[in-house]
C-alpha cells in the first residue's frame, strides 16, 4: 500500500507517520528529512537546499523527482508512507508515472493552529526525536538520550507563515488532483495526535 500524508507545516505529517508506520507495515518517507540529511552531511544537494528551505521556499521540483525516484526504485515490494511529498503538480504527475497510490489523507488544520505547533516544536540532535514544549513540563533534554534539545532552523514565526503561504499557493492544488482521482480522505488534524492517528487509521482500514 502506497499512501501520501498531504497538509501544511507543522499539521502533524511526521508524527502521524510515526504513530501508525509500524501498525501499516510500511516505509516513512519524508522529503524534509531527506532534504536535513543532505544538509547535515554537507552534500553539494544539501548546501542548495538550506538557502531555500531556510526562506520557506521549495527546493526545485527536478531535484525532489530526482531523489524520490532513486528510492522508490530501491524500496522493492514494501509499501510507502510519503510525507510532505508531492508538494507541486509536477511532482504528482511524476510520482504518478512511477507507483500506484491507494490512499492520499489530508491533515487540515488552520494557519494559527499550525504556526504555534511549529514555533513550540523541538528536535533532538542526537536520535532525531520531535517533541513540543507543550508537552515537554519545561525540561530541555531528549528523553531518550539525554541530549539537549534544539530547533529546526526553519521554526520561527515568519517562515513558517512563508512556508503556510507557499503550501497554499503550491501544494492546496493537489487537494482537487487527488479528490478528482477518488483518493482522498480528510482528516481534522486540529485535533489530539492520538485522536489524528486513530481516525487516519480508521480511514485506512477499508483500503488495507
Ligand atoms: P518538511 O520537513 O516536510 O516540513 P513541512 O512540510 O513544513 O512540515 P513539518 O515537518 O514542519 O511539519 P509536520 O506536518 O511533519 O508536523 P510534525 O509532525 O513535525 O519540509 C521542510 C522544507 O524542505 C520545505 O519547506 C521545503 O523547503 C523542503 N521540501 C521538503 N519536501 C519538499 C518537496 N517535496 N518539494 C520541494 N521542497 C521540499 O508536528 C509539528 C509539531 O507539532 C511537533 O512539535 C509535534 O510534536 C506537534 N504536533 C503534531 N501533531 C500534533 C497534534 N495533533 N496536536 C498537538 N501538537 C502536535
Ligand atoms: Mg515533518
Amino acid at each position: 500500500m502506497n499512501i501520501i500524508l498531504l497538509g501544511p507545516p507543522g499539521a502533524g505529517k511526521g508524527t502521524v507517520a510515526g504513530n501508525i508506520k509500524s501498525e501499516l507495515g510500511i516505509m516513512h518517507l519524508s522529503t524534509g528529512d531527506l532534504l536535513r540529511s543532505e544538509i547535515k552531511k554537507g552534500t553539494e544537494l544539501g548546501k542548495q537546499a538550506k538557502e531555500l528551505i531556510d526562506q520557506g521556499k521549495l527546493v526545485p521540483d527536478e531535484v525532489i523527482i530526482g531523489m524520490v525516484s532513486a528510492l522508490i526504485a530501491q524500496s522493492g515490494e514494501q509499501g510507502i508512507m510519503f510525507d510532505g511529498f508531492p508538494r507541486t503538480v509536477a511532482q504528482a504527475e511524476a510520482l504518478g508515472k512511477i507507483a500506484e497510490i491507494d490512499a492520499v489523507v489530508l491533515l487540515d488544520a488552520d494557519e494559527d493552529v499550525v504556526t504555534e505547533r511549529i514555533c513550540s516544536r523541538r528536535i533532538c540532535p542526537g536520535c532525531g526525536a520531535v517533541y513540543n514544549t507543550a508537552l515537554l513540563n519545561g525540561s530541555n533534554v531528549c528523553e531518550a538520550c539525554n541530549t539537549e534539545l534544539t530547533s529546526r532552523a526553519d521554526d520561527n514565526e515568519a517562515t513558517a507563515r512563508e512556508r503556510f503561504q507557499v503550501y497554499m499557493q503550491n501544494t492546496q492544488p493537489l487537494v482537487d488532483f487527488y479528490e478528482k482521482a477518488d483518493v482522498l480522505c480528510r482528516i481534522d488534524a486540529n485535533r489530539t495526535s492520538g485522536e489524528v492517528a486513530e481516525n487516519v487509521l480508521k480511514a485506512l482500514k477499508d483500503i488495507k
